[in-house]
């Protein structure tokens, strides 16, 4: 059609999409070009907002490679990737769910490991952790020969794939329940670590007067036919960012018992107290098993990145 004003581009490109033959595609897009043609209304949105905005997209793109996703960074940031995971878990956003953020450093193909090993594969300071974790069905069941695995980033801040001094896969590994659904493996505690703020992320949280930290966390992917792919995380209670996540993860479900232990025999040899102990129980819920893309498929190389730390600034009265 030819476009007389405004209101009639909108017209004009809702009505295009009446050619695609794929009902889903449709209802989505049309959905998307009305709200993004209101949005556009409802701030009246200057020309110089519209191509910073376009160069904001552009910088997203030019700020992902194979060892970060500013995607995924920035999805979490606006609080969207969690909501995509409520909406589709827990009974449709019925009920808590065990299902969390996959985050950006999920890779495949981590060490088979066996229950009871370690996952630390390079030196790494920090208290140890005990972890016991089980997996059952929505009636109580253990779920046997299930795959997962389990990912973290070191007491200094970083995931072993953005930081070159970590050996490869440190602090990862993959486990498969025994008959009562149980995994176990030795580890580091987590601690809270800073978002990479070097790109439009940063920019985001800078001009919100946000911190850049993510509350301390183990993170956790089971697989098992039959069961949909549970995704999660643990949160350490004792984080003092838990209730200001900059990707708006922590939900109360997932607040783990991170236990220190001060006396009593160690768990191993070359442990003295204080060290820490986690028992979690998660559900998976029936569906689709089906493995997410990996954000990122490759290690840093070169130096240590420095990750600044944004302060955070006090809300307004
Ligand atoms: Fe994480």
């Amino acid at each position: 059609m030819i476009i007389q004003n405004q209101k009639d581009v909108t017209t004009a490109v809702l009505s295009e999409l009446q050619r695609s033959d794929n009902a889903r595609f449709k209802e989505i897009m049309s959905a998307l070009v009305r709200h993004l043609h209101d949005f556009a209304r409802e701030v009246k949105l200057t020309e110089q907002e519209f191509q910073a905005a376009v160069n904001y997209i552009v910088q997203i793109g030019k700020h992902t490679n194979e060892t970060h996703n500013e995607g995924v960074l920035m999805s979490g940031a606006l609080g969207f990737s969690t909501l995509i995971c409520l909406l589709n878990n827990g009974d449709n956003g019925q009920t808590e769910t065990s299902q969390n953020l996959l985050g950006p450093f999920w890779r495949e193909y981590s060490p088979v490991t066996e229950n009871g090993g370690s996952i630390v594969r390079s030196p790494t300071p920090g208290p140890a952790l005990f972890v016991n974790a089980w997996f059952k069905d929505k009636t109580g069941r253990p779920i046997a020969g299930a795959t997962v695995d389990v990912w973290q980033s070191s007491t200094e801040g970083y995931y072993e794939n953005q930081d070159p001094v970590q050996a490869d896969m440190n602090l990862r590994g993959k486990f498969t329940t025994d008959k009562d659904g149980h995994i176990s493996f030795r580890s580091v505690k987590p601690a809270g670590y800073p978002i990479p703020v070097d790109g439009p992320v940063g920019a985001l949280l800078r001009k919100q007067g946000r911190h850049n930290m993510r509350p301390a966390h183990l993170h956790f992917l089971a697989d098992k036919a039959g069961f949909k792919t549970l995704v999660s995380q643990v949160y350490a209670p004792d984080d003092p960012n838990l209730e200001t996540d900059s990707q708006f993860g922590v939900t109360r479900h997932l607040i783990g018992d991170f236990v220190r232990q001060d006396s009593g025999t160690p768990p191993a040899p070359d442990v003295a107290a204080p060290w820490y102990t986690l028992d979690y129980t998660f559900t998976m819920e029936p569906g689709q098993s089906r493995l997410p893309r990996p954000p990122i498929t490759d290690k840093a190389r070169g130096d240590r990145p420095q990750i600044e730390r944004l302060r955070q600034r006090p809300a307004a009265a």
